[in-house]
């Protein structure tokens, strides 16, 4: 059963724009489970479905060719509608394909992932991987209409996609608010999630991106977890042995924890806290020198850096950050060292 206010926006979006055809852009695995989801939208608009394998594997730009091209072959003209119905991949594809069809056409995310409901499906980053560079290639475009989350849809989510989730929601408690983190340090399991902690993320992410839309500045906040994160999830993925995204955040928020207080900023016993909870509800793995130094040439890579240096979002305290601190490469095995924690798991799995 579709959530109420979904279809009562897109209803009245269709009437006002006078919208002929809308065209739902899904994964597989989504589509499993929901294929008559926005089944009563056919009473106002013609209703087409593109359905994609699921995985980070369809965010590419092979993938969004094939869909130009569907959507040119059926004549689908600027006003078509596109509804991309999943998880953070489906959006960042689907938002890319809107983007740049037609040179753009009117769409809106609905969210069927803890992560994209609080992050992916948020915030106009549109974008493919071009192959192992994560969001390589991409485009700043807002939906149209900003949907409701359905909390609902949450219930078919595998365990490790939840988690993944939150991996992004302790990022936004770190950044903006020890309450919440204090929260979250209470729960048992990462499943006891409340829908206000949902409503802090999504309020969060809607006015840093209003302050900042494309980027220059506060927006970096965000990245917080993400250049250690994204090197992470490349390296797994060059194993053959991919890691869900919110799971490598949770890794790049452990270790930028510790360089935040190895930098001095991070005070020791807040980065216990942290490094404590983390390996409660993930498995921070060990950054031998040679895993160190593979990360390093990804994070060299990342589209936050300049002249040379690794750009990072550092914790202050708990609620607060430094966005865009520029660390040296050849510095990174010294403040890496884990120092005063115990020495978490072996990477195995890329080693
Ligand atoms: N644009 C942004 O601002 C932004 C922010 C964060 C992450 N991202 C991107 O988001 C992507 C990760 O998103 P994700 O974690 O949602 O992964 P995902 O979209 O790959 O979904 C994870 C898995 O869950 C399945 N799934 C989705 N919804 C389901 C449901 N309701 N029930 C059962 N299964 C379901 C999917 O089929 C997939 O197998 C990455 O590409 C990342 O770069 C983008």
């Amino acid at each position: 059963m579709a959530n109420r206010d979904i279809i009562r926006q897109l209803l009245e979006h269709f009437r006002r724009e006078n919208t002929r055809n809308a065209v739902v852009l899904t994964d597989e695995n989504v589509e499993r489970y929901y294929s008559g989801y926005f089944s009563e939208l056919s009473g106002c608009v013609s209703m087409d479905k593109i359905v994609v394998p699921a995985g980070e594997c369809s965010k590419s730009i092979e993938t969004a060719i094939e869909i130009w091209q569907y959507l040119a072959e059926k004549q689908y003209d600027r006003n078509t509608f596109l509804l991309n119905f999943g998880g953070g991949m489906v959006c960042d594809l689907g938002g890319f394909v809107a983007s740049t069809y037609k040179r753009g056409i009117p769409f809106a995310n609905c969210p069927t992932t803890l992560l994209a409901m609080i992050d992916a499906g948020i915030g106009g980053k549109t974008g493919v991987d071009l192959k192992l560079l994560k969001n390589a290639v991409g485009t700043f475009c807002f939906p149209d209409i900003q949907l409701p989350v359905d909390i609902e849809l949450l219930q078919t989510l595998p365990e490790e996609e939840f988690r993944s989730g939150f991996g992004e929601l302790v990022k936004y408690a770190l950044i903006g608010s020890k309450e919440l983190f204090q929260d979250l340090c209470k729960l048992e399991s990462f499943k006891e999630l409340k829908p206000e902690f949902l409503d802090f993320c999504i309020g969060f992410k809607q006015k840093t991106v209003k302050e900042d839309p494309f980027d220059h500045n506060l927006r970096h906040i965000l990245n917080f977890g993400h250049t250690f994160g994204h090197a992470i999830e490349s390296l797994f993925a060059e194993k053959g042995n991919p890691v869900a995204h919110g799971i490598a955040v949770a890794q790049g928020i452990y270790y930028e924890s510790l360089l935040s207080y190895r930098l001095g900023h991070l005070p020791q016993d807040e980065w216990l806290q942290i490094a404590e909870f983390l390996k409660k509800h993930f498995h921070i793995v060990t950054l031998s020198t040679d895993i160190l130094g593979k990360l390093t040439n990804f994070m060299l890579n990342d589209k936050k850096n300049r002249n040379g240096m690794i750009n990072f979002t550092l914790l202050e305290r708990i609620g607060h950050t430094t966005p865009d601190f520029q660390i040296p490469s050849f510095d990174m095995s010294g403040v890496c060292n884990t120092g005063v924690c115990n020495t978490p798991p072996t990477m195995s799995q890329c080693q």
